[in-house]
């Protein structure tokens, strides 16, 4: 269960979810909240990088030392804070994300969050992981590569004629670790989403459609169908179910991002 969580704050750090390592590796408890001003060497997925500019964005990451939980429960963790940010968006602001496969939170076909979950094992069990969450809130453009698939609170409420009320970061990150602590200790009774699976598909992107799965080798069409009590995304080719984990793929809309 997780109980408490403890809130740090730091202008500027290279990765929240670094800082937390290192905190963990220093004998930390469970529930430190780690979050940045900005990021100098923010990550994503698959070595890639996360921008988070000068106040901005929200760069926040939690420690858990979660006893006893299984390697394979450790991806699904994702998926339950996918689940958080999105109740948060729509608790503060009325905004209801979508939720792309496995790590995404997108409003009106651009991703707002991204969630870059690490773990680390000692004598064979899982030790510690550390949940990274990235959301742009301020921000009014983005660099070239990312704007055509990026937004921000800011711009989802410019769109709504709200200007102004996106308020303060913290309230959004102490939202987000609230809602993710009421999931995740729904999740960690059974280690998996049978609890969480109904609420999750109701708010997966592209459910019930096409998308198209880039692997590092190919690229195919598939329909989304859901998830499996594990967290993975069930897809129908030609006819046939197949399981897609989370790893190296990426799951897009035929037509674009999402
Ligand atoms: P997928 O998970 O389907 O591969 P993705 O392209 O969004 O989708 P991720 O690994 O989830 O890939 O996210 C990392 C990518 O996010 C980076 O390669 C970059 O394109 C993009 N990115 C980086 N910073 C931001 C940001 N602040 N807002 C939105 N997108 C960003
Ligand atoms: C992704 O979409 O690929 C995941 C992006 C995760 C970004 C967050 S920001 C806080 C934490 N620290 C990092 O270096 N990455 C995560």
């Amino acid at each position: 269960m997780l109980d408490n969580i403890n809130f740090e704050y730091y202008d500027s750090v290279d990765s929240t979810n670094d800082r937390i390592k290192e905190r963990a590796h220093a004998g930390e408890k469970q529930g430190l909240v780690i979050s940045a001003g900005t990021q100098t060497a923010g990550k994503g997925r698959i070595g890639r990088k996360w921008e988070s500019p000068k106040h901005d964005s929200i760069a926040t990451s939690m420690l858990l030392t979660p006893q006893e939980i299984s390697l394979e429960a450790v991806p699904t963790i994702t998926v339950v804070a996918a689940m958080a940010v999105r109740d948060a968006l729509s608790r503060l602001y009325g905004l209801e994300g979508k939720i792309k496969w496995p790590n995404d939170i997108v409003l009106d076909g651009k991703k707002i969050c991204g969630i870059l979950t690490e773990m680390e094992m000692k004598d064979g069990a899982v030790w510690f992981v550390v949940v990274g969450i990235g959301v742009n809130v301020h921000n009014k453009s983005f660099d070239e590569e990312i704007a055509y698939k990026a937004t921000s609170v800011d711009l989802e409420l410019i769109k709504e004629n709200r200007i102004g009320e996106t308020g303060h970061r913290a309230e959004l990150t102490k939202a987000i670790w609230e809602s993710f602590k009421r999931y995740y200790n729904i999740f960690i009774k059974t280690q998996d989403m049978s609890g969480l699976k109904e609420e999750y598909e109701r708010n997966l992107a592209n459910f019930g459609e096409r998308v198209r799965i880039e692997a590092q080798e190919n690229s195919y069409e598939a329909i989304a169908k859901g998830i499996t009590a594990k967290g993975e995304l069930i897809v129908e080719v030609d006819k046939k179910e197949q399981i897609i984990r989370t790893g190296e793929v990426s799951v897009r809309g035929i037509y674009g991002y999402v």
